[in-house]
């Protein structure tokens, strides 16, 4: 017997996602565009259309390219795809380096798109900007521990609480943006006790990546999660199907049956 009871016909809230806690998990996955986000819509609670979609859709290095535009862009496509998720646009790296730019740049996000919050990386030095945009209305996801955004200056992707000076550090921050308004926090790449820890010092949700299993959601990447990223695999990236090897597969047979004049046939003709 599942317990997952998909197909939900409400539009889910950050207040659905906040009465969750303790009580049931939070799904959340990324999104890049309506095709992929109307498959999920209704399935998971929350979409984030991540900037990993530098990586996964633009074939970058890293996160650190992604601009407004295109992640306006993508959030309007997913927008149009899913009607019920709660959906949450990812601030590119150098769109919320002030307080102040921050606000301008949610603003926009706001009114150009149907993003419920947006998430900025960033530890107790970001409380600042959490609060500014909380105090205007703009629900944010505070994203901490392994910060992809901070890949070149930290020289890689470190896991976090790894020292009690560490979990120590990060427990400070977690609870600095909770002060400052987050209405969730995201930790990606800690150890699994820092992420207990976190998640039971914070009122709001927490939701993990690579943190273990006792955060209040988890969230994974879709082209990893459905192997279609097949560049690295992560640890903590479980796949729940081989889709590049289901695509290949497909195409070869496609490129065979177009060889062989099998395809079209009679029922693909008019
Ligand atoms: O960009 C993204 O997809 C993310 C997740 C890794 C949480 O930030």
């Amino acid at each position: 017997m599942s317990i997952h009871t998909p197909k939900t016909d409400k539009k889910i809230t950050l207040g659905t996602i906040a009465g969750m806690k303790g009580i049931e998990p939070v799904t959340m996955v990324t999104a890049y565009d309506a095709l992929f986000a109307q498959l999920f819509d209704g399935e998971v609670e929350m979409i984030l259309v991540g900037d990993s979609l530098n990586m996964s859709f633009l074939g970058k290095e890293d996160t650190l390219s992604a601009t407004m535009d295109q992640m306006i862009y993508h959030t309007q496509a997913v927008c149009n795809g899913a009607k019920h998720a709660c959906i949450v646009f990812d601030m590119p790296f150098g769109s919320y380096i002030t307080p102040e730019t921050a606000l301008r740049n949610a603003v926009r996000v706001y009114a150009q798109t149907c993003a419920q919050a947006v998430k900025i990386e960033g530890g107790k030095e970001k409380a600042s900007t959490v609060k500014i945009l909380s105090d205007n209305g703009i629900a944010v996801v505070a994203h901490i521990g392994l910060m992809p955004q901070h890949v070149r200056s930290e020289g890689g992707y470190k896991v976090r609480g790894k020292s009690e000076a560490d979990i120590a550090s990060l427990l400070e921050d977690a609870l600095a943006l909770e002060a400052a308004g987050a209405a969730i926090i995201l930790v990606e790449g800690v150890l699994p006790e820092a992420a207990k820890q976190i998640t039971e010092a914070v009122k709001v949700p927490t939701i993990g990546i690579g943190a273990g299993n006792a955060t209040d959601g988890q969230v994974l990447v879709w082209s990893d999660m459905f192997g279609f990223f097949e560049a690295f695999k992560p640890k903590f990236v479980k796949r729940y199907c081989q889709g590049a090897k289901e695509v290949r597969e497909g195409l070869e047979q496609y490129v065979n049956e177009v060889k062989s004049r099998a395809f079209p046939d009679g029922e693909h003709t008019y």
